[in-house]
């Protein structure tokens, strides 16, 4: 196995030489330990079916398969897939996924301790991930933002970012909204949680599944989520990775939030996998319990 450290704001790393289909246990763990080192992984040259995709994955913990049918891959649902094409005329998954900043199942007791990538089609270039260090946001932030996340609990809410079905159709705005509500109800957590493994602490907000602060009216919020994400989405500390055929990309869902960035020419299809860490602790049932001690 080598490892190449990609230059940019999150000391993120790719790594040759190995094959994940037949990687031991030693070299899970290994690997492991380089996602909440590096929080980005790249590994690079895996050319897998979707049989083994899922198995290679699932080497790492427990794969979830996500809480919404639309998404899923026909032959193995486990596969959330974005996708801009049609297969023989059908659609499959979603088109334009994840352009806003969000963690993936922010909005749950459980993140995800990992999401996996890869392209199965990437047509044109330019095809990128953003993502932003959500431990090192802490740092940059205003002493009085600082304050008022660490003495704080924010509210997660996915409602505005649900994608309209076409089961959808004839419903009314309040219906859809109070079925989405059910679905996925808002979350209570702490604003600011320490990591289940490296116990570092972390920002756990975004724009996209993030409502505000508890105890903040409408108003107040989105001036708040405002000013705090104008600081935390700095230019200069979104790393950018572009992707390439074959590509892997595994990064630790709890320290990052990431968006797919702007759309770009060209047909693409990814396929994700998201999967909890199965090692003692690394997923607690409710992070950032709010009522816990
Ligand atoms: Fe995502």
């Amino acid at each position: 196995m080598q490892l190449h450290e990609i230059n940019g704001v999150i000391n993120a790393v790719e790594i040759s030489g190995i094959d994940l289909r037949t990687a031991d246990a030693a070299t899970i763990n290994t690997i492991k330990q380089r996602i909440y080192q590096h929080k980005i992984v790249v590994i690079k040259n895996q050319p897998f079916s979707d049989k083994e995709y899922v198995d290679a994955a699932s080497k790492f913990g427990q794969i979830e398969t996500y809480f919404q049918s639309n998404y899923h891959h026909p032959d193995y649902p486990e596969i959330f897939v974005s996708s801009s094409v049609k297969n023989k005329g059908k659609k499959i998954g979603v088109k334009g996924t994840g352009r806003y900043w969000h963690c993936d199942y922010q909005f749950f007791r459980k993140p995800f301790s990992f999401v996996f990538i890869r392209p199965v089609l990437l047509q044109g270039k330019g095809r990128k991930t953003l993502y932003v260090d959500m431990e090192q946001a802490l740092s940059r932030i205003t002493p009085e933002m600082h304050k008022q996340v660490y003495e704080s609990i924010c509210i997660h809410d996915p409602k505005m970012k649900y994608k309209i079905q076409e089961g959808d159709i004839d419903k009314a705005i309040d219906e859809l909204i109070a079925e989405v509500s059910k679905l996925a109800p808002p979350l209570r957590r702490k604003t600011v949680v320490p990591h289940p493994v490296t116990g570092k602490d972390i920002l756990f907000m975004s724009p996209g599944f993030t409502h505000g602060l508890e105890g903040l009216n409408d108003e107040e919020n989105a001036l708040f989520m405002e000013r705090l994400f104008a600081e935390v989405l700095d230019e200069e500390q979104i790393f950018s990775y572009e992707w390439s055929e074959n590509d892997l990309l595994i990064w630790d869902n709890v320290s990052l939030i990431h968006s797919s960035g702007a759309a770009v020419p060209g047909d693409y299809t990814t396929h994700r996998l998201t999967v909890y860490d199965d090692a003692p602790g690394a997923c607690p049932d409710y992070f950032g319990d709010p009522d816990a001690a």
